[in-house]
């Protein structure tokens, strides 16, 4: 793993933004907590998201929907066989992939096992040895003589030889790393996670039908057992989207709403990710923040640039490094299959640009999808405008929809790297040492301000309660912090993010002022303790 992520995830776990779910039973592949500083953080974030997108627009309202949602619902959105991977695993790499997305070399073909270096190649090599019978040739890192015969069947060939020494079942495609044909058997995968609602253990039910049809086997069995689990059968949501065409309806009506105008909504999802990766960066449970945007037919093109630029400037916004944030424009093949354009905001990762948001025209699939499916009348009608077709006045039409797609917990992580900063400086002995500093926005830090007392007698912590309680009143999270000689806790309060450490110490008694000291630039001014509050509120442009 890079470096810096290895440092940000050690400095997550130390300071409590980000443990390993359960870790004490030896943890829960990617599964996480946010910790005490995490889960401000996350809320500061989301809390941001929701003001920019919801609460300073007149064209956007918010919901919060139900995770479970009818199982319709997944039919119409195409989740249901759109999210069922084929997948298949590499006997002899054990990379596990899409065999629906794999390389289909065909009849004639040669299928070289490329590894990475020498060493693995003698590995594969032995290891195929010992599964399949054949000592396989190499060549430095490629292993030689396999090749296509024909549609279902492959074998290995001796230099030189038009004879096939040995053969093998072809499956019509390899490995995508490798290349490699010596394949696991096809297994479908549901990337939705399934339930049931209803007391009624399905296991029950499931018993009772193999049971009493013991002649079952293969497709037909897992037909009827489909059949049984269907009727209780619900899935936690892979996306907080669909919602938002769900109850397109009923937002519109009850809040009078005109198009354009937007349904916004935050919370977990949920996918069975055949590949967790990079720590909360993909993750089985994790957050979102998203909004469906809903426009005249024609106009989308127009919006679709709006949201990009709107959304990529928010993410900036926050950040310490801006230019580390781009979009990309879909190519037509990475096109999903509803959309007509789309765009991706990405972020440098130490792994390279990868997507932070998607920012998808959606066109008009969804509510006609949901419409088919439901029967409910999914349209809006404008009697302003001209109905393009009729030429009559008033005009009813399915929207079309922009959708910005964000992760929650993929920005966290953006956010942590972004603040992550390692500085020289000198400790009180003159000596040089390095000080780790999160440098995260004031808006999304965890903990606003700390008050710190020199030292825990004179009537100084007294005076740091007085503070800390006028904060609490002004509800900035404020932490009083006492533990330690006060360099420590500097550092500490560096690594938590906090923007601003009040120190009360000897000269507050005389003088009635206290430091207040930058994270950043560790400058320290004096102030009058009565304008702590004031200061500090200005300095976070809270005021
Ligand atoms: N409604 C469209 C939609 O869900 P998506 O690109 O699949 O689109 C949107 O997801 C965003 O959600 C992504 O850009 C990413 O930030 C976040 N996301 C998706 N899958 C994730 C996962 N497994 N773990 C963490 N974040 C994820």
């Amino acid at each position: 793993m890079n470096n810096k992520m290895e440092k940000v995830i050690s400095l997550a776990k130390q300071r409590g933004y980000v443990f390993q779910s359960s870790e004490i039973y030896g943890g829960l592949k990617s599964a996480y907590d946010y910790g005490p500083l995490g889960v401000e953080l996350k809320r500061n974030l989301m809390n941001e998201w929701w003001r920019s997108m919801v609460h300073e627009r007149e064209d956007v309202i918010g919901i919060d929907a139900s995770i479970i949602m009818h199982p319709k619902v997944w039919n119409a959105s195409g989740h249901l066989s759109g999210f069922s991977d084929p997948l298949v695993d590499c006997l002899i790499s054990k990379e596990r992939f899409r065999a629906d997305k794999a390389p289909t070399p065909t009849s004639g073909d040669e299928l070289p096992i490329t590894c990475n270096d020498k060493g693995q190649a003698k590995q594969y090599q032995k290891s195929i040895e010992k599964r399949f019978g054949i000592k396989i040739r190499r060549n430095g890192k490629v292993l030689e003589g396999l090749r296509v015969i024909d549609d279902s069947t492959f074998g290995y060939f001796e230099k030189d030889s038009d004879d096939a020494n040995q053969t093998f079942p072809y499956r019509g495609y390899v490995s995508p790393t490798f290349g490699s044909p010596f394949l696991s058997d096809e297994r479908q995968f549901n990337l939705m996670f399934r339930s049931q609602l209803g007391p009624v253990d399905s296991i029950g039910d499931l018993t009772s039908f193999i049971e009493k049809n013991p002649d079952l086997k293969g497709k037909e069995l897992r037909k009827g057992i489909e059949k049984v689990i269907k009727d209780t059968a619900v899935y936690l949501r892979p996306e907080t989207a669909q919602a938002m065409f769900v109850q397109f309806l009923n937002c519109q009506q009850s809040m009078s709403m005109k198009v354009p105008f937007g349904i916004a909504q935050m919370g977990k999802s949920f996918r069975n990710e055949i590949t967790t990766e990079h720590f909360i960066f993909r993750s089985c449970e994790f957050e979102q923040m998203e909004m469906e945007f809903f426009v005249e037919p024609g106009t989308q093109k127009k919006w679709l640039d709006y949201w990009r630029d709107k959304r990529l400037n928010w993410w900036k916004s926050f950040a310490n490094n801006p230019d580390k944030f781009i979009y990309r424009a879909h190519d037509r093949d990475e096109l999903a299959h509803y959309a007509d354009a789309c765009y991706d905001i990405e972020y440098e990762y130490p792994w390279g640009f990868d997507e932070l948001e998607g920012v998808a025209s959606r066109t008009d699939y969804d509510l006609k999808k949901h419409a088919e499916h439901s029967g409910a009348k999914l349209s809006y009608f404008d009697p302003q405008k001209q109905d393009p077709q009729t030429g009559k006045n008033g005009w009813r039409y399915t929207p079309f929809v922009i959708e910005p797609a964000a992760g929650a917990t993929r920005g966290l992580l953006v956010y942590l790297l972004d603040a992550y900063h390692e500085e020289t400086v000198q400790d009180a002995k003159g000596n040089d040492s390095i000080r780790k500093v999160m440098k995260i926005h004031p808006k999304l830090a965890p903990i606003k301000t700390a008050i710190l007392p020199l030292v825990k007698k004179e009537g100084l912590p007294e005076i740091a309660r007085d503070i800390v309680s006028n904060f609490f009143k002004a509800g900035i999270n404020t932490k009083y912090d006492e533990q330690h000689a006060i360099g420590k806790r500097y550092r500490r309060h560096d690594e938590a993010g906090t923007p601003f450490c009040l120190t009360i110490d000897g000269q507050t008694k005389e003088d009635g002022t206290i430091t207040i000291r930058d994270r950043d630039t560790m400058k320290q001014d004096r102030i009058p303790a009565e304008k702590a509050l004031e200061v500090v509120k200005t300095r976070l442009g809270v005021v």
